[in-house]
């Protein structure tokens, strides 16, 4: 038995629920169109685009800490209209949604963002979930009456998918994703990093430039299966798991706890064979549900609720 993999985000249709998270790999044209040619991969989401072009921060901006990476890149990218000009060069060429991640301060932003965006975008994913830039990400998602608005202008300027990244370093998360939701967004990408530091004890100063940076991969994956799953019972949208998969368990406790897909970041960086990864996901996918007698993966999406 071959289990099918396909499932729907909000309109979206992925081969595979697999999908590469914002700030790997997706801000090279290059790179996004030798990922999208791995059957195991279902959409990618691009890196982070803002209204005005960033270098970021100053190194270093990321460091491996075994159980995951902290990193405050400081959002480096060239301006949502260059990166417009880039994606265009590939767009055609692309037999997977291409989800393009945007970072606007404003309501007049995201608008302009999203009206250039759409020739080149099947979709988009709202991050105001950034845990350490100033006036962007969280800092705005933590603004209900701004994060409303900015969802809300985005709505009102593409017909195609919205998403909204949300940040897990909020008490009430679940009012970040419903009002999200009641703004216009099509689905929910949870979680964002966790805001996090580390300290050189024989430099005795912080490791990173900006001091503060986020946390991902295998550390935060329990969060990220809680918040899916609390998401799960609370809001009506679906949802997109994301946080420290690593292998097929993983990537199937968050469909268990209610993701219909979920994308894959650190793991990519952390593992022996790179892209492969999205290949033994899947594959462990597929074996999990033929041996649990399952014939689509659409089938077990929040069976741990049951
Ligand atoms: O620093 C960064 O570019 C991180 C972005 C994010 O976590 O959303």
């Amino acid at each position: 038995m071959h289990p099918d993999t396909e499932v729907d985000v909000a309109g979206l249709v992925l081969r595979s629920p697999l999908m590469v998270a914002s700030g790997v790999l997706g801000s090279s044209p290059s790179l996004i169109r030798i990922i999208a040619t791995n059957p195991d991969v279902g959409a990618v989401v691009t890196k982070t685009v803002t209204y005005r072009p960033r270098t970021g921060y100053e190194n270093p901006t990321l460091v491996d800490l075994g159980y995951g990476f902290l990193n405050a890149m400081g959002l480096p990218n060239p301006g949502y209209s260059e990166y417009r000009f880039e994606l265009g060069s590939i767009k055609k060429s692309l037999e997977i949604p291409l989800i393009v991640s945007i970072g606007p301060s404003d309501e007049g932003e995201a608008e302009e963002m999203v009206e250039e965006l759409d020739s080149v975008a099947d979709g988009f994913e709202v991050n105001l979930s950034c845990p350490h830039v100033e006036n962007l990400g969280m800092e705005v998602g933590s603004d209900a009456s701004k994060a409303s608005g900015i969802v809300k202008a985005v709505r009102g300027s593409t017909g195609k998918p919205v998403l909204v990244k949300i940040s897990p370093n909020v008490t009430d998360f679940v009012a970040n994703a419903r009002s999200a939701v009641e703004a216009g967004a099509d689905a929910i990408t949870a979680i964002n990093t966790v805001r996090g530091m580390a300290i050189d004890v024989n430099a005795m100063r912080p490791v990173l430039s900006n001091v503060y940076g986020g946390l991902s991969g295998k550390a935060i994956h329990p969060v990220a299966v809680r918040i899916v799953f609390e998401l799960y019972e609370k809001i009506k949208a679906p949802i997109v798991g994301c946080g420290g998969v690593y292998d097929w368990r993983d990537a199937v406790e968050l469909i268990l706890a209610g993701a219909t897909a979920v994308q894959i970041g650190s793991a990519i960086a952390h593992s022996q064979t790179g892209l492969k990864v999205f290949n033994e996901i899947g594959e462990g996918v597929r074996r999990y549900l033929a041996l649990k007698g399952f014939s689509s993966v659409k089938q077990i999406i929040g069976l741990a609720h049951s």
